[in-house]
């Protein structure tokens, strides 16, 4: 029945995302508080078998995508048990990654035809990425990157940019894509419980282009963006690769989104912004339909960004606090 994956603004939901754990190797600033966040027992947490069960369900009623997330999805001890079993459905499979772990699966990634990969790196500068990130692990994400494209992947980075931070490096990313067919994606700084976020660190949609226009004069091509993007793309003309903004601040998407998020302790949210979490582990352990619960989360999503819709709500704290961190919702 494809009804119901159907919300109440006629929004159809074909795009799930999976995250596999709330840990991660690094602790990037923007995506967790300073201490970290209390872990969840693992009893709490989704079983392989659990994920596979209630992805399988999701793709009977109509997902036709899969995004595996984390924390960092790779941590995950039977990461290349639920790779495989998820890879073996008629879907399209992603995942978004430190990349730190990557270069040991990626046989596996081939192997399962995995051909995109995600990569965040938010600096490339090595003091910088450490900064942002807590870790030193810079060369061996760097590595990886070229590493992936070497072996065929189509490889995107997403950029998490931070004012007076790396909105430096904005040009110094776009001129990877001269000789590489890399696709750079600048994301907007969202807030999220514990990541110090306020507007003034925000570099908008708007000054991104400023600055592209104003170091590549009359170069900027607007491409044609997917119905479903997050991401406006763009290239710089005779480029090899491409670049995008995600700009859920300052020019959100949520009138064309299909995504919903599965968390690591089995629970829905309707929308990255939204607090309201729907549990289908419960119903599950309890043999019972989860599709009620998918029909329930779904009628109850707002039209745009979890009811922050306005810049008085998107600027009140407590608002964000009501929300997980990031680290905990996947992206
Ligand atoms: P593809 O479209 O499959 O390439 O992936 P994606 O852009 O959906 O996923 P990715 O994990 O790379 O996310 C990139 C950025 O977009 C992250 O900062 C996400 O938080 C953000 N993002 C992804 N989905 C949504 C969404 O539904 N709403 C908003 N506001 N942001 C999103
Ligand atoms: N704002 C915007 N993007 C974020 N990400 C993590 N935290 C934030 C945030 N506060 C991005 C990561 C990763 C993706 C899944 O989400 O950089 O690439
Ligand atoms: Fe979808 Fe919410 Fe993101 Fe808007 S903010 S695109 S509704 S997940």
């Amino acid at each position: 029945n494809q009804n119901i994956l159907t919300d109440s603004l006629g929004r159809s939901h074909t795009y799930l995302r999976i995250s596999l754990t709330e840990r991660c190797n690094l602790r990037c600033t923007y995506c967790m508080p300073a201490d970290g966040i209390p872990l969840r027992p693992k009893e709490h947490l989704m079983t392989a078998d659990e994920i596979l069960t209630i992805a399988k369900e999701f793709v009977s009623i109509g997902v036709t995508k899969i995004r595996l997330t984390g924390g960092e999805p790779m941590v995950r001890k039977d990461f290349p048990l639920i790779l495989e079993k998820l890879a073996a459905l008629p879907v399209e499979l992603g995942i978004t990654t430190n990349g730190v772990l990557a270069e040991r699966f990626l046989p596996l990634l081939k192997e399962n035809n995995v051909t995109t990969i995600t990569i965040s790196i938010d600096s490339l500068h090595k003091n910088k990425f450490e900064k942002i990130t807590r870790r030193n692990e810079f060369e061996k994400v760097w590595n990886t990157i070229q590493l992936f494209q070497k072996k065929g992947f189509n490889v995107k980075l997403n950029i998490v940019l931070i004012k007076n931070f790396n909105e430096d490096e904005i040009i110094d990313f776009i001129n990877l894509t001269k000789n590489q067919n890399l696709t750079i994606r600048f994301i907007e700084f969202m807030p999220f419980d514990g990541n110090q976020w306020n507007m003034d660190k925000l570099v908008t949609q708007q000054e991104i282009l400023d600055k592209v226009n104003y170091s590549f004069p009359l170069q900027l091509k607007r491409l044609t963006d997917s119905p479903n993007d997050t991401s406006r793309n763009y290239k710089i003309d005779g480029y090899k690769g491409s670049f995008a903004i995600i700009s859920s601040v300052t020019n959100p998407f949520c009138d064309t989104c299909n995504r919903i998020r599965l968390t690591a302790d089995g629970k829905l949210k309707n929308c990255l912004f939204s607090d309201n979490e729907f549990s289908l582990l419960k119903p599950l352990r309890a043999q019972e339909s989860i599709f009620p619960i998918i029909q329930s989360a779904l009628q109850h999503k707002f039209a745009s960004r979890g009811g922050m819709d306005t810049p008085d709500k998107l600027e009140n704290p407590e608002l964000h606090s009501k929300n997980r961190s990031m680290i905990s919702i996947g992206g």
